[in-house]
C-alpha cells in the first residue's frame, strides 16, 4: 500500500444509487444527468485535475436527496436538480481558486 495526499483540490460526490422505486433514491432524480453536466463544465472551465467528479453509493441521507457532496469541505446540497448546477460550481469555484 502507497499513501499520499489527494492531487485534488475538492470532490464531487454525486449520489447515483437507485433502488429503481422500491425506496426514495437519489437516483430517482436528475443526479445521473447533473454528474455528466458537472463533469462537462468542470472540463470547459480548465478545472479537470482540480475538481473529480465521481458517483457515489449512498450517502445515508436518502430522504433529503438527491444528495450531492463537496469533499473534504463538507458541503452538502439535498434535493438537487439539474437546475442547481451552477449554485454548485459558484460553490466549488473558491476552493479551485484557493
Ligand atoms: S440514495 Fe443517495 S443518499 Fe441514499
Amino acid at each position: 500500500m502507497n499513501r499520499s495526499t489527494t492531487p485534488y483540490k475538492c470532490h464531487l460526490l454525486v449520489c447515483t444509487t437507485t433502488r429503481d422505486g422500491h425506496r426514495k433514491s437519489c437516483g430517482d432524480g436528475d443526479n445521473a444527468v447533473l454528474k455528466g453536466a458537472l463533469k462537462d463544465e468542470i472540463g470547459r472551465r480548465g478545472w479537470k485535475g482540480l475538481v473529480r467528479v465521481s458517483s457515489s453509493g449512498c450517502l445515508g441521507q436518502c430522504d433529503s436527496g438527491p444528495n450531492v457532496m463537496i469533499y473534504p469541505q463538507g458541503i452538502w446540497f439535498s434535493s438537487v436538480a439539474l437546475a442547481d448546477l451552477p449554485e454548485i460550481l459558484a460553490a466549488v469555484e473558491p476552493f479551485v481558486q484557493g
